[in-house]
Parts: C-alpha cells; structure tokens; sequence
C-alpha cells in the first residue's frame, strides 16, 4: 500500500469506514466507543495525529466541552481540507494543521492528550513519531492510540490475496499492532492499558466488499472488478453472508 496515494483526500478512507459502518454487528459504534475513552480534563488542549477525515469529532461534537482547545493535524493536505469540509458546520472551533507526525511543529509538553488513530503503523520511523509525540505531551498527560490486532478481517484479506497475490496480509500494519503496540510504547510510557473493541461484519452484498478490496489495491486495473464481484456473489449465494472478524482496540499510555 503507498500510504501517500491512499490519503491524497479522504475518498479511499471513506469506502473502508463505510463498510463497518453498515455492517458491524456491534451497534455501539467505534467512533463514539473511542470517544468515550477519551479523558478530557477541563480547558484542555488537544491534538489528533493523522485525524484523516475528522470523522472522530463529526461523530462526537455534542460531547465536546467549550473550553477544549482541538488541534487537528495530518500529513496529507487533501485530507485536512477534506475534513475541514467534514466539519465546517459545527459550531465547535478546530485548529488545523498539515504535519508529520515525525516532526510536529508544537512546544515541549503543551498537550494534555494527543490522539493517533490507526496511523502510528504507518509512519517510516515509529520510534522519532513517539518521541515526539511524548515531547509535546505534559507530564501528566495521555497517548491515545487505536490499532488492529494480526487478524483484523482476516477473511477479507484472504479474499484480496486470492485476486492480487502480491497483497500482503498485515504488511501496512505490522510495526503498530494490538500484539506488538505495548513494547513499542513501553520506552516513552510508563503506564499502558489496552481497550478491546469487540466486533464483526456480516455482509450480504457484493459491492462493499469489492470496494473495500478495491480501496487497498493501489493501481486496479477495474476490469478485475466484474471478476471479484461474480465469484463473491457466488460466495454470499452458496453461503448466505459473508462473515468478517475484527480485532479493533485502542491503547491509553499515560
Ligand atoms: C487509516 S487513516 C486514520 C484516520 C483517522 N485517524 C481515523 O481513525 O479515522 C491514517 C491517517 O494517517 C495519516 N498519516 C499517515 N502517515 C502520517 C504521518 N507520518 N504523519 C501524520 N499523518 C499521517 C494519513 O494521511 C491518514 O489520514
């Protein structure tokens, strides 16, 4: 996967948010679970890292209490105005800015919590991101991270493997899992806790899953996709629905 083709705007993103959107038995729903682990003190400061469309606060924004100052930040300048677009009609005020997370333009121990959601496996140098990332943080402050564990959707990426076998499963997330994440941590932080998102997918259609496939490819050549579609319908008609585990989680380092 070329992390930079696949965030030029937030569109890849959105087909893969989607399908667990629709199709997750758990009906709590993930964005608002993260947010509940949130621990916001009064008049904090806060930054999302790689805060791709801004879904996290579109989804939340009642919760949000005035006096939290909310910086979000992404590598990708088409993803910032995406979600500045996400989110220009709530009344809260969002500070953006376009960064590496490698190197975040803020001072030593300003914030009281930064957020990396599912981004930190996709940094080139995990350790210089986490270093910098403890610099900003106050002292008594939190790290919030969100991750998937080895086998997230491990159906489906058998199904991609099957029609792009140079797709490799787990290779985008490897150096920042729910298996690994703890001793990647334990360097900057004393205290780690794990949050397990208990969930699955069960699909009935094609389409979803032939843009999810699609979306982690990164030059398709699209006359596969009649191909993918017929042998998944063919799935869902033999086996009824076609079932997805999850291993979705979110790591508290304080
Ligand atoms: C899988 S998306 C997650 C988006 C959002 N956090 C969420 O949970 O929906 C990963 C995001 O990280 C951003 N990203 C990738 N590498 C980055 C880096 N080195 N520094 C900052 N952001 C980065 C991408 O542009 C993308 O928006």
């Amino acid at each position: 996967m070329n992390t930079k083709s696949q965030y030029q705007d937030s569109s890849r993103l959105k087909s893969r948010i989607q399908i667990h959107k629709l199709y997750s038995i758990n009906k709590y729903g993930w964005q608002k679970w993260v947010f509940d682990h949130l621990k916001f003190p009064a008049k904090s400061r806060i930054l999302e890292i790689g805060c791709g469309n801004g879904i996290l606060w579109r989804e939340n924004h009642k919760q949000i209490k005035n006096e939290i100052e909310l910086y979000l930040s992404d590598i990708s300048i088409g993803m910032i105005q995406d979600c500045k677009i996400n989110l220009r009609d709530l009344k809260e005020t969002f500070l953006f800015t376009v960064c590496d997370a490698r190197n975040i333009p803020f001072k030593n121990n300003i914030f009281n919590s930064v957020i990396a959601n599912h981004m930190l496996f996709h940094t080139d140098d995990l350790d210089k991101t986490l270093s910098e990332i403890k610099r900003i943080i106050k002292p008594d402050g939190y790290l919030y991270a969100a991750t998937n564990g080895k086998n997230h959707m491990k159906e489906l990426n058998e199904l991609t493997q099957f029609f792009f076998p140079d797709f490799k499963t787990g290779e985008v997330t490897k150096s920042f899992t729910l298996e690994n994440g703890k001793d990647k941590l334990r360097k900057y932080f004393s205290n780690i806790e794990i949050h397990y998102y208990k969930d699955y997918l069960v699909i009935n259609k094609a389409k979803p899953l032939v843009d999810y496939i699609l979306s982690t490819v990164d030059e398709v050549d699209r006359s596969i996709e009649v191909e993918i579609t017929n042998y998944i319908q063919g799935k869902i008609y033999s086996e009824g629905v076609i079932k997805i585990s999850k291993e979705s989680g979110m790591f508290e380092a304080f």
